[in-house]
């Protein structure tokens, strides 16, 4: 197969939701249909399980699965499917929105009886700026759940999307009888317990069909008709282009754990999705049929053997092919690297492998080489943009608890910052070093880990920090420059990469300075610089 047919059969996307939609079942689900499992239960739910007897202690544990789940590859009717796993625990959110820049699409789950909850809202907002095509599945329509036409309009107006129904469902909770499938003009009625094997269904091609009136009865055979109808007036006609660039986005009805709707969900997103797209590189954009390789590095994984010090590094090819053994540049260290076990991902296995192509994902063995954002390259030395580094919320000073172990201390702290556990601040009053998470649990997470990992010991300090600002002089040498940094020296500190931040103590305090001092420019994220 020809290096354009490779792309063209790609299909890279990630499944987002707020926790317990059903992201892990549908997951699973797909994987069935895809034959990459034979029965549901296989995959192991990566998420941190309520009521577990330690938050910090449960995440370990679900490190070790989460790599195994990272991605999930499959073939299904001749397309190489990447699912690309997301935490739904709100305070890795940070890892999802990494996540989000290496897929080519989202699938976006929601609870029929829950609606859109906060962390869809959140999620979906991140997918909009970035003009990401989205397909929304709602799920567990076994369970007595909103009408879905109000659905659709709160996911319009509560997302911001515009939806056009794909499928429909016949009935709800108790009466669910089946799905109407408007891609292939198919009703699938549901026929007993499904749980654990592909749905058996009975198609219906004609939707006067005697037989599937009698079967779904007179009543709801007329309101499925009068729904189709109202459908064609009020939703527009779907149209590919409009989907692949976000600005519309079909809905899906179905119970991912009854495997009901699920593959029309599946085989109308091979014919309808995006294989990999373009990425914008800080001087130019590069094309997945480039055929020079280049990629990025979008999550590191450290650690998982305590007596080794591994880190696999997921590295999203961008354009052309990355083969074993071959050099490429790490861009950010002006250094040549190769590497002779590459791992490609299949189903849950991860394996050794000679050529991955675009969209593909790779894990590279590393020993402290990569930060999350890098770039590899076999030809030009460009950095790809629009990996965010986020704005923390919690901010603790972080202190040695054991004098002995300060080398062990500092490495730890540096190689969870790589990994994007957190973000070190060192104040430039008297170089103490503060930590800045978007989540409270990290800061149990990196204490544990720095003493497992590391052998070190650390204690925290509150700090009162409303926000963290990247801050950006038009011109550095200006009077205004100069008397910020002297009126707020108890303020400032740098970020790993040595830029200016102000720890704003609150809300008040940060309209004042951004008053006073107006040739300054106040960001809430870093974009990263090299
Ligand atoms: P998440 O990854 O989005 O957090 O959700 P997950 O798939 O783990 O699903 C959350 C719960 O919802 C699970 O139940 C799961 O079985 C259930 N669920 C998923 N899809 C459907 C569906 O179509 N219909 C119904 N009725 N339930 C569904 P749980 O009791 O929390 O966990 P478990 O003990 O069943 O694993």
């Amino acid at each position: 197969m020809g290096f354009l047919d490779e792309i063209k059969k790609r299909r890279t996307f990630g499944i987002i939701s707020h926790p317990d939609a059903g992201k892990t079942t549908l997951t699973e689900k797909l994987l069935l249909y895809g034959g990459a499992i034979q029965e549901a239960g296989a995959v192991k739910s990566n998420k941190i399980k309520k009521g577990a007897t330690s938050d910090f202690m449960e995440i370990e544990r679900q490190r070790g699965i989460s790599v195994a789940t990272s991605v999930l590859a499959f073939i299904y009717k001749g397309k190489k499917i990447n699912i690309l796993d997301t935490p739904g625990h709100k305070d890795f959110a940070e890892d999802t929105f990494r996540t989000l820049t290496a897929v080519d699409s989202v699938i976006v789950v929601i609870d029929v009886a829950k609606g859109v909850e906060e962390q869809t809202e959140k999620l979906v907002a991140v997918c909009r700026m970035r003009n990401i095509p989205m397909l929304v599945f709602i799920n567990k329509l076994d369970r007595e759940g909103k009408d879905a036409f109000d659905l659709m309009d709160e996911v319009e107006q509560k997302l911001g999307l515009q939806v056009v129904p794909m499928t429909l469902p016949i009935g709800m909770g108790h009466g669910f009888k089946g799905i109407y499938n408007r891609w292939n003009h198919t009703a699938q009625l549901f026929e007993g317990e499904q749980k654990q094997k592909k749905a058996a269904v009975a198609a219906f091609t004609e939707l006067d069909d005697p037989k599937l009136l009698q079967k779904i009865g007179a009543h709801a055979h007329k309101q499925l008709r009068d729904e189709l109808e109202l459908i064609d007036g009020v939703y527009p006609p779907f149209d590919q282009e409009a989907y692949q660039k976000g600005t519309l986005q079909p809905v899906f009805f179905g119970s991912a754990l009854n495997n009901f709707g699920v593959q029309d969900l599946l085989d109308c997103f091979i014919d309808i999705a995006p294989p990999p797209q373009p990425k914008t590189a800080d001087t130019r954009v590069v094309l997945p049929s480039e055929t020079t390789f280049t990629g990025f590095v979008f999550k590191i994984h450290a650690n998982m053997d305590p007596n080794h010090r591994d880190r696999l590094a997921f590295v999203k090819v961008v354009s052309g092919t990355f083969k074993r053994n071959t050099n490429y540049l790490h861009v950010r260290n002006n250094k040549k690297l190769k590497f002779s076990s590459p791992n490609a991902f299949f189903a849950e296995k991860k394996e050794v492998v000679e050529t991955s192509y675009p969209g593909d994902i790779v894990g590279l063995h590393d020993t402290g080489n990569f930060k999350i954002g890098d770039t590899l390259t076999e030809g030009d030395a460009l950095q790809f943009k629009g990996i965010p580094s986020f704005s923390p919320e919690h901010f603790r000073y972080i202190n040695n608890a054991d004098p002995m172990k300060a080398k062990q201390l500092s490495k730890g702290i540096d190689q969870l910052m790589d990994e994007g556990v957190a973000q070190l601040f060192t104040l430039q009053l008297n170089n103490r070093k503060v930590i800045g998470t978007v989540g409270a649990l990290q800061f149990e997470v990196i204490q544990y880990r720095l003493e497992h990992e590391y052998g070190a010991q650390c204690a925290y300090e509150n700090l009162n920090v409303y926000k963290a600002c990247w801050v950006v002089a038009e011109d550095p040498k200006n009077e205004e420059f100069a008397d910020f940094k002297r009126v707020k020296q108890k303020f400032l500190a740098n970020d790993k990469q040595g830029q200016l931040v102000f720890l704003a103590d609150s809300a008040f305090s940060l309209q004042m300075t951004q008053d006073k001092y107006p040739s300054l420019r106040f960001h809430f994220t870093s974009e990263r610089t090299h």
